[in-house]
This record gives structure tokens, C-alpha cells and sequence, in this order.
């Protein structure tokens, strides 16, 4: 058992999450102030195996592991967690406006699932202050950014349909020189407004027309919850079509909980929110399935996330489709140094294999219709 496990984590799970959250974000930024701490800690995670690298969307990655958004919201961290053995980081979900999220408790662990029950309710400092906060800032990964409508809280009426797309262009107009690229969060299961508004598909088409005028020359991503229907992906995807701005889509949490927790519903009813960490796992692996196996994998990659602990949940979720895989829950159970055993063991499953890079990788399973 690591120094994590045997003696930070139990700490941690001592303090109420949200605040615990705050503390690592705190002690990461004050460490990001110091190259020769950030060079150590990169030493610390490892060269990562030339069989890891991977192109997407122009951007040249080391390791197709990334950090999921929702870790450091107002990227207050990026240079410590850019030195941790990520591929790339990204940070968000930003908004135009700042938001103190929903009001609390938004914040809890499940350990006997291994998951985090998270009614943030997006959080952030705003798009102006984290523009000036990455201002000339370099990281040594690619940065995505993740832009979403300004949450107002639950007691706020709904924002008019051009509001809310005008919310998303003027946060993309904000950060687009700092990122590497953007994901726009379509879907957060959390908020009234955000879980739903894309559903009526006149509205995406809306939002993707008036991001196309940008001309934003920065891969873009979209990320959705999983799709309940067939109808619903199609419908979706019909609406991506035309849109000359989207590079690809990454996987959202579902709103609500999945069914078959460990955790006694009497606890889960205390708990408002979406589940990440394991029992995301299984809607995120079909969702990345179903969209490989519809789009024209030339013009559009997948970033997946939900419950990757492992290089083994990884590698599932490349074999199915998946160019980018992110964490985020795996972070807050394992520690920091679970990103390097990733990359070792993701390099020895592909050599295992018979694969000399991971893009070979990608979709595999979803060509071959078998599964592992
Ligand atoms: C505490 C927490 C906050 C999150 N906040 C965001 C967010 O602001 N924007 C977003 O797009 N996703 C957010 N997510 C979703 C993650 O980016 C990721 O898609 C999901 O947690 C699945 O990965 P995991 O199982 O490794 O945590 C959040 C997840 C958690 C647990």
C-alpha cells in the first residue's frame, strides 16, 4: 500500500469533501509556484513509452490520459497538475459570468462504490479572471478548456434561449487564446437548465452556428450524457453535422444515480447529485461504443471518462473507441501517483498485445464487434 492510501487518503476522508477538495487545489497551486517542485514531481511520474503518444485533432500528446474538467475549476492548479503524467489537462466547466454553484452540502464519497456523488453545480471564477489567471502561462501538455452557461443558482429564472448561447460564445471568445482546446459542456446533470437545454436540437444547431462564426482555429469538443434512445444520438448527431467547428465529443456523467449501488439508499438519499468513479464506468463505455461506431471516425475523436482507475479500464475505453481518456475520481481515491502506473501498465497492455502505438488501439473492439 503507497504513502497515499496508507496515510493521506485516510486523512482526507476524515475532512468534509468539499473542503478537502479546496485543500488539495490550494496546496497544488502554492506547489505550481515552484518549477524546481513541479520538475520533481514530473521526474517522480516517469518518462512515459513512445507507445503512448497519439495526435488528436493536431495536438500532439504524450499519453492519451488526461485530468477530467471539474478537478480545478477556475484553473488555479494547472502547473502542478500539468507535471503529474497527464497528457493533457483541462479545466472548467468556465462560464461567462461567476457562479457559486448550488448551494451546500454538493459534495460526497461513496468508498463502497468507489464514486463521488457531485451536486457542484459549476462553481467558478468566471471567464475573465481565469483568462488573466492563464494569461502567458505555459504548461508542458496540451490545456483544454471547459465552457458551459452560467449557473444562477436554483431560486434564478431560466435564461432566454439567445442568453444562454450568447453566455457560451462570449466564454469561448474570453478563453479560446489560453486553451489548447475547448470542450463545450452541453450536459451537466446538475443544473436545472443544464442538463436539458440541448434536447430541443434547434438550440445546438444555434449555439454551433454562432461558434462556427468565431472561427475559432482550436480543436472543439462537445460533451454529452449518455444517450437515453437511439433517436436521441441520431438526432444529436444530425445536428453536429453541419457544424465545421467540432472536432469531437467527450462523455458527461448521467444525471441522477445508476442503479445497483453499494452505498445504503438511506445515505444516497441525503445525497443529491450524479455519480462518478466506478459505477460511471458502464454508461460512459456504451456512449463511447455508440458514438464510434455512428460518426466518421476521420473527422471526429472521443474523449472518455467514468470510473478509469486502472490501465486496464483505460485500454477498455480505447478499444471501444475512445482517442483521449480522462480521470478524475481515480485521483481522489489513489492519489496522484496512479496517473504514472497508468502510463506503465497502458504501455505494457498495448506491447502485450501487439500494438506499436495506441492509436492501432482505438476502436478495436468496436470494428471488430468483440469485446474484451
Ligand atoms: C467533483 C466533480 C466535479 C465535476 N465537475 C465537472 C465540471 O465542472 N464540468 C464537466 O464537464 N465535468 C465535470 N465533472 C465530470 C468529470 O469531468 C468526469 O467526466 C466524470 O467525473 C467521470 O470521470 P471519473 O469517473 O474519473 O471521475 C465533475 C466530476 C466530479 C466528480
Amino acid at each position: 500500500m503507497g504513502l497515499y492510501s496508507a496515510v493521506i487518503r485516510p486523512i482526507l476522508f476524515q475532512i468534509d469533501p468539499e473542503r478537502a477538495h479546496d485543500m488539495a487545489i490550494r496546496a497544488a497551486e502554492l506547489a505550481g509556484g515552484s518549477s524546481s517542485l513541479c520538475s520533481a514531481v514530473a521526474a517522480a511520474a516517469g518518462a512515459t513509452s513512445p507507445r503512448l503518444a497519439i495526435e488528436v485533432a493536431g495536438m500532439a500528446l504524450r499519453t492519451p490520459l488526461g485530468l477530467a474538467a471539474g478537478f480545478d475549476k477556475s484553473a488555479r492548479a494547472v502547473r502542478l497538475l500539468a507535471a503529474l503524467g497527464f497528457g493533457h489537462i483541462e479545466v472548467g466547466s468556465i462560464s461567462a459570468e461567476p457562479s457559486a454553484g448550488n448551494p451546500g452540502p454538493r459534495l460526497f464519497r461513496i468508498p463502497q462504490d468507489r464514486g463521488i456523488v457531485v451536486h457542484y453545480g459549476l462553481p467558478n471564477d468566471g471567464a475573465e479572471r481565469v483568462a488573466a489567471r492563464l494569461d502567458g502561462s505555459r504548461l508542458p501538455v496540451p490545456l483544454g478548456i471547459n465552457v458551459v452557461s452560467t449557473n444562477r443558482g436554483p431560486e434564478a429564472a431560466s435564461d432566454a434561449d439567445d442568453t444562454v448561447i450568447a453566455e457560451y460564445v462570449s466564454a469561448v471568445r474570453r478563453l479560446h487564446g489560453c486553451a489548447d482546446y475547448l470542450c463545450l459542456n452541453l450536459s451537466c446533470p446538475n443544473t436545472r437548465d443544464g442538463r436539458d437545454f440541448f434536447s430541443e436540437r434547434q438550440r445546438l444547431t444555434s449555439l454551433l452556428d454562432a461558434i462556427d462564426a468565431l472561427r475559432i482555429a482550436k480543436p472543439l469538443f462537445l460533451k454529452v450524457a449518455p444517450f437515453a434512445t437511439t433517436s436521441d444520438i441520431e438526432s444529436f448527431l444530425a445536428a453536429v453535422e453541419p457544424a465545421r467547428c467540432v472536432s469531437g465529443f467527450s462523455v458527461n456523467l448521467p444525471a441522477g444515480k445508476p442503479q445497483g449501488l453499494a452505498t445504503p439508499a438511506s445515505q444516497l438519499a441525503r445525497m443529491p447529485g450524479a455519480v462518478s468513479g466506478r459505477p460511471a464506468a458502464g454508461a460512459a463505455d456504451r456512449t463511447i461504443a455508440d458514438l464510434f461506431g455512428r460518426v466518421d471516425v476521420k473527422r471526429y475523436r472521443i474523449i472518455g471518462s467514468g470510473g478509469v482507475f486502472s490501465a486496464a479500464d483505460a485500454y477498455r475505453k480505447i478499444r471501444l473507441g475512445a482517442s483521449m481518456v480522462q480521470l478524475m475520481t481515480a485521483l481522489i481515491y489513489e492519489g496522484p501517483a496512479v496517473v504514472g502506473t497508468i502510463n506503465r501498465e497502458l504501455a505494457r497492455l498495448l506491447e502485450a498485445d501487439g500494438f506499436a502505438h495506441v492509436d492501432e488501439a482505438v476502436g478495436i473492439d468496436a470494428r471488430t464487434g468483440s469485446s474484451q
